[in-house]
C-alpha cells in the first residue's frame, strides 16, 4: 500500500480523504437543513440552531483544511492511469474540477459571508477566529449567494459524479468503485 497516488492506482491517503469529504459533506448539507429550518428557539435532537450553525461553520473549516491537504496529496503524487472502459473522460475531468472547485468555494463563502456580515466564528464553540476584516455588507451579500449557488452547483456535481461511479459499478460491472476503496489498487 502507498500513501500517494501511482501510475497504477489511488494512494491511501487519497482514498482516506476522499471518503472523509464525503461524510463532512454530507453532515453540511443535513445541518444546513436542520439550522435554516430552525426557529431560533427550538431544538432537533436536543441541539440548539445555534449549535447547528456553530457545527456548520467548523465542520465547514475543517473540511477546508482536508480539502488543502488533498490538493497538495494530489500534487505531490501523479493521476493514476484512467481506468481503460471509462470513455467518458471529458465528462469525469469536468466534474472533478467543479468538485474541487466547490471544496474551496464552500467553505471559503461561508466563512466571508460570516465574517463579513459581522457574526464571526467560534471554532467548536470553544474558540473565537479573529475577524480580519470587520463588517463589509456588500461582501457578506456576495459570498452568502455564492455560498447558496454553489451548493446547488456541487450537488449537481456529485450527482453526475456518483451517476456515472454507480454506472460503471451497477450496469457496466466494471468494478470502477474499487479503485477508490481500501485494500485494492487496480481492478482492471
Ligand atoms: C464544505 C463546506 C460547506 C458546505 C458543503 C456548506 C453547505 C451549505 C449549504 C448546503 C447551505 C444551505 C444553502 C441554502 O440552500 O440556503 C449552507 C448555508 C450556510 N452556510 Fe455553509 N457550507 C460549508 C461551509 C460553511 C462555512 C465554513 C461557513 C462559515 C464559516 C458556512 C456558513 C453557512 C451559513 C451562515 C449558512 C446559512 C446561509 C443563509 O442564511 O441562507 N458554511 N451551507
Ligand atoms: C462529496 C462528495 C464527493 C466528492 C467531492 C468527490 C470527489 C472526487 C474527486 C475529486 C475524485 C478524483 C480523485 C481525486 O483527486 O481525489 C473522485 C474520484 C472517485 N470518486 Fe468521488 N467524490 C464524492 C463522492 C463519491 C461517492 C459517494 C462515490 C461512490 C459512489 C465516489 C466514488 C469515486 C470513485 C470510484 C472515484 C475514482 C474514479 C476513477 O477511477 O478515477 N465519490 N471523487
Amino acid at each position: 500500500m502507498t500513501w500517494l497516488n501511482t501510475q497504477s492506482g489511488y494512494g491511501a491517503l487519497t482514498k482516506l480523504l476522499h471518503w472523509l469529504v464525503v461524510v463532512l459533506f454530507a453532515f453540511q448539507f443535513t445541518a444546513a437543513n436542520v439550522m435554516l429550518r430552525l426557529d431560533a428557539g427550538a431544538t432537533q435532537l436536543g441541539l440548539s440552531q445555534a449549535t447547528y450553525y456553530n457545527w456548520h461553520k467548523s465542520i465547514g473549516l475543517m473540511a477546508l483544511a482536508l480539502a488543502l491537504l488533498r490538493l497538495l496529496a494530489r500534487k505531490r503524487g501523479q493521476l493514476p492511469d484512467w481506468a481503460p472502459t471509462l470513455s467518458e473522460r471529458i465528462f469525469v475531468h469536468r466534474t472533478e474540477q467543479v468538485l474541487y472547485l466547490a471544496m474551496f468555494l464552500m467553505p471559503v463563502s461561508g466563512y466571508l459571508y460570516v465574517t463579513a456580515g459581522g457574526f464571526g466564528v467560534t471554532l467548536f464553540g470553544a474558540w473565537d477566529l479573529p475577524n480580519p476584516m470587520g463588517e463589509w455588507q456588500l461582501l457578506a451579500t456576495a459570498a452568502k449567494w455564492t455560498h447558496i449557488a454553489g451548493s446547488y452547483a456541487l450537488l449537481l456535481a456529485v450527482a453526475g459524479h456518483v451517476g456515472l461511479v454507480l454506472r460503471h459499478q451497477l450496469i457496466l460491472k466494471d468494478g470502477l468503485l474499487l479503485r477508490m476503496l481500501p485494500g485494492r489498487h487496480r481492478r482492471d
